[in-house]
């Protein structure tokens, strides 16, 4: 919490600086897991962009000062007033049938009618995330995902061990013709991934969406091929243009496809609400894990939730959301049209919350960011989006947690390092690099399953001219 960070005492201090004795004393203690963990690439940049001069493009924040504070004084107070000691009581594991309700009705409008009894309410969609790896993960179990993917789940994917293969994307989402082709693989080894995980709609990070085609195509694969399909869908609703598409669970009806939704992006991130739903058998295990972990979720956000709901507007606000993240989906695009260089390129998201650059491949978008932050502006580095190194050219910018001023200015002090990146490669070398898009044409390049490690570019995308 801003602010409320407690004086530095001087037990904090020493603990600060532990020796390498110490170090060594519990490095012994550590589980195996810990050594493949990874921390999470917006958790660490939140502790620099927390200062009031920092504009962050990093974060996947919603604009929380948009919901009234008078409402949400109301509603709680009526918590308080009606149900004060249930509110303040432990709750069912799988959640209470209210918050059920609720869920349903955010998943109707998206044309899914899941059945209460497969659903279980999470500490948001990330503990969805983790509780389905807990269930179907054992160390060394092949996952598939999009290269890039959700940077929140590469640490999941990690810290169950799992042999993370990422597949390309295009403006259409995941490339399924490149799934079928890891799919095939593996079967050749005699392997079958525990899950292909995917965010279809305005993904994060790429902002682009899975087209009707491809999800067609990916739900006729997990039948005839008996995979599991993990569908994270956090932005569904936040659509600025264009025509609906439906959502993997609906096309599946809920046999192979395990559905992770959350109320972070069209309510609040702090209430910490999110779900999975999941075929029973499924379900039976990830009601032990979530036992486990953390007994039940909040039963005072669930109480908020359903006071929320049951007022009737919770469509209005996410229609306010989606026209002021639109507005600044605008902002972002012209700003980056205006300061970044010719060579850099980027996604054009028609909904969500993120726009997806990529650079060429000489400059690194982990030194880029060091840069950056001298001027007081930060990203994700697109490394954060794949597990294997890929993505270092890359980067993600969030439009909806900063004002259009702010979002100008950011994208301007990030075009000036990139331009100045740009300018000492051709003094240098003499030569005027080729566009970002190029390098991923070639045969090999990174980018395509066989491109692994080669850290260049992503997502190849049409050339910035051709989209004008
Ligand atoms: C794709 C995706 N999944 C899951 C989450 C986790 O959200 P929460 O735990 O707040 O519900 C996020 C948050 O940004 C996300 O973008």
């Amino acid at each position: 919490m801003r602010g409320d960070r407690p004086a530095a005492t001087p037990d904090r201090h020493r603990r600060a600086h532990t020796s390498a004795r110490d170090l060594e004393r519990y490095a012994g203690l550590f589980a195996r897991r810990t050594g493949v963990m990874r921390s999470s690439a917006m958790r660490d940049l939140m502790a620099i962009t927390a200062r009031p001069e920092v504009i962050s493009l990093a974060g996947g924040l919603p604009d929380t000062s948009t919901f009234p504070p008078e409402s949400f004084a109301a509603q709680m107070t009526r918590i308080a007033q009606e149900s004060s000691a249930q509110a303040l009581q432990y709750g069912p594991t799988e959640g209470f049938e209210r918050t059920k309700e609720c869920l349903r009705e955010v998943m109707a409008a998206e044309g899914m009618n899941p059945d209460p009894e497969d659903i279980i309410v999470t500490t948001g969609g990330q503990q969805a995330i983790d509780l389905v790896c807990k269930t179907l993960l054992d160390p060394g179990d092949p996952v598939i995902c999009e290269g890039p993917t959700y940077p929140g789940a590469v640490p999941v994917f990690c810290s169950y061990e799992a042999d993370t293969h990422q597949v390309e994307m295009d403006e259409e989402g995941m490339r399924i013709d490149q799934l079928e082709a890891v799919l095939d693989r593996l079967e050749g080894d005699g392997r079958k991934p525990k899950f292909v995980y995917t965010v279809p709609s305005f993904q994060n990070p790429a902002g682009v969406s899975l087209s009707a085609e491809r999800r067609r195509r990916l739900v006729e694969i997990a039948r005839q091929r008996e995979v599991l399909v993990v569908e994270d869908n956090p932005y569904g609703l936040l659509r600025f243009e264009g025509e609906e598409l439906p959502p993997l669970y609906q096309l599946d009806g809920g046999d192979y496809v395990i559905y992770v939704g959350t109320f972070s992006k069209i309510l609040s991130p702090g209430i910490r609400l999110g779900w999975c739903v999941a075929p029973p058998p499924v379900m039976e295990k990830v009601v032990l894990g979530k036992q486990a972990a953390d007994l039940c979720t909040s039963t005072l956000t669930q109480y908020f939730v359903a006071e929320y709901f049951a007022e009737g507007r919770w469509r209005d606000y996410v229609d306010a959301l989606v026209g002021i993240y639109r507005s600044r989906r605008d902002a972002m695009l012209d700003a980056l049209d205006r300061y970044f260089p010719e060579q850099a390129q980027w996604t054009r998201p028609t909904g969500g919350l993120f726009v997806w650059a990529t650079l060429p491949d000489y400059i690194d978008t982990g030194d880029l960011l060091a840069k950056a932050l001298r001027d007081d502006v930060a990203f994700v580095p697109g490394a954060a989006a794949y597990v294997d190194g890929r993505g270092s050219s890359s980067m993600r910018l969030n439009f909806s947690g900063s004002d259009e001023s702010e979002i100008r200015e950011g994208v301007r002090r990030i075009g000036h390092v990139v331009g100045e990146q740009v300018a000492l490669y051709e003094t240098i070398t003499g030569e005027t690099p080729l566009p970002a898009a190029s390098s991923a044409s070639r045969p090999g390049a990174a980018g395509s399953e066989e491109g692994r490690g080669s850290g260049g570019d992503v997502l190849p995308l049409r050339r910035r001219e051709d989209d004008r």
